[in-house]
């Protein structure tokens, strides 16, 4: 039991945890499964940081039963994680590979005999390769090919799951994978990027209506994005600038096509010729409604007007006198103000923050523990400004900690560690992290111990 004053969140509120295939399941080949370009990608040189791969990962692939054990035992409601298409249809297109789907049928399964919702994200960056050869999102095929994997998976499982996520971050697909050439499949193209912005905002369109048609029951459909409030650096009015064209094409490029059909104007003429290329009816295929809105939350952008930056001339700074963990800025407020500004501006139905969490240098004690106090302190006051969020009305509906389980963080590789539980990658032992039994007690309880902030 939790002692001290206690926020309570609303009855019905759901509490989850999530992942992603190429993150955690290994098994890069096995069955059936075609390549992806992750896997391509870090067989290149230099671009993961510690050299690895996902390619074992936290062989989730192998070790499933035992991973939804854990869930079980710390009492999740809902478990997010995503589908690998090239596991599915192993060149991402026509061919399904039957053993893929067989896979994910089995966990799904095992999750409903415990009770626990699955939330399937239909694509969390792990695009097959061989549609990458062929152009990848620039290409507006893409689109297309990724509405018939979302039928083909709706077609085996949408009988039984209920809650359906399109796109992981598709801000991060198109920018980091496409124009700053960070992620797979590292190409350094604006109008590549800005083109695959359209295209993944186009197929979301079209995956909600194949999976609305093909799915045997009513489905809530959604989509993940990275979302942050930017902030100047400054008062100036150049920093400001700065501010209003970094949210732009972080924030607004991708809801307002959402909720009002129709591309940011101003970020339409800074881009100029860059702009995408859209087609008559696109903007209304993106808009179709949906049940959700999906909300990952890390941190806040605080930008400054810089000249030689690229297109928006605007340069995201780490403010000095902040908090940071080993990736960003910790900043919780960010997240109440966040939800605020997407409930007066959009008014989603209904609103999941689908990823928080934060990566914390965890080890283990001499008698086996994990002391993870920073992840409880982090979680808690995130959950604090959540619990704000509600009291002033936003329709804010659930909770997913990123992550269950310790995994391969992208270009970091092993080197960033989010779980609730730990994983010796060496042995793939799982140990559940003290945030990990503080996150079975607030879902026990529905409540969060309040925190003193100083
Ligand atoms: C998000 C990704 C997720 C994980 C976290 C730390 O951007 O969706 O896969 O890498 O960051």
């Amino acid at each position: 039991m939790f002692s001290g004053d206690l926020l309570h969140f609303p009855q019905g509120f759901i509490w989850g945890a999530a992942t992603s295939a190429y993150q955690i399941e290994g098994a890069w080949d096995e069955d059936g499964k075609g390549p992806s370009i992750w896997d391509a990608f870090c067989r290149l040189p230099g671009r993961i940081r510690d050299g690895s791969s996902g390619e074992i990962a936290a062989d989730h692939y192998h070790r499933w039963e035992e991973d939804i054990a854990i869930m079980a035992e710390l009492g999740l409601q809902a478990y997010r994680f995503s589908i690998s298409w090239p596991r599915v249809m192993p060149t991402g297109k026509q061919k399904i590979n039957p053993a893929g789907l067989d896979f994910y049928e089995r966990l799904v399964d095992r999750l409903l005999s415990h009770n626990i919702e699955p939330y399937i994200t239909l694509y969390h960056w792990d695009l097959p390769l061989a549609l990458q050869e062929q152009g990848g999102w620039p290409n507006r095929d893409t689109a297309f090919y990724f509405a018939d994997y979302a039928a083909a998976v709706a077609a085996r499982l949408g009988d039984r799951v209920t809650c359906w996520i399109t796109h992981n971050e598709p801000f991060v697909v198109a920018v980091v994978g496409y124009i700053t050439g960070e992620l797979a499949p590292g190409i350094q193209d604006p109008v590549a990027g800005f083109r695959a912005i359209h295209h993944l905002l186009l197929s979301h369109g079209l995956a909600v209506e194949a999976l609305r048609a093909s799915a045997a029951r009513q489905l809530k459909v959604g989509i993940a994005l990275n979302l942050n409030p930017v902030h100047p650096a400054t008062e100036r009015e150049t920093d400001q600038l700065a501010a209003t064209r970094f949210d732009g094409v972080l924030n607004r490029m991708f809801l307002d096509p959402l909720f009002f059909a129709r591309y940011p104007e101003d970020i339409e003429e800074l881009l100029g010729p860059v702009f995408p290329r859209i087609q008559e009816g696109d903007l209304t295929r993106i808009s179709v409604p949906i049940d959700f809105l999906g909300v990952n939350y890390y941190t806040r952008s605080v930008v400054r007007y810089d000249e030689s930056f690229p297109i928006i001339q605007a340069r995201q700074i780490q403010p000095e006198g902040s908090e940071y963990s080993q990736m960003w800025e910790i900043y919780p407020p960010g997240l109440y103000e966040l939800l605020l500004r997407l409930w007066a501006d959009y008014k989603p139905t209904n609103i999941f923050i689908t990823e928080n969490g934060v990566p914390v240098p965890d080890g283990l004690d001499a008698d086996g523990r994990v002391r993870d106090e920073r992840r409880i302190r982090y979680l808690s006051r995130h959950l604090a400004q959540a619990h704000r969020a509600i009291a002033a009305g936003v329709p804010l509906r659930g909770y997913f900690v990123w992550s269950l389980l310790d995994n391969f963080e992208w270009a970091l590789g092993y080197t960033m560690r989010f779980g609730l539980v730990y994983v010796d990658y060496q042995t793939q032992k799982r140990i559940i992290k003290e945030s990990g039994w503080w996150y079975a007690q607030v879902i026990q309880e529905n409540a969060v111990p309040a925190i003193e902030e100083e």
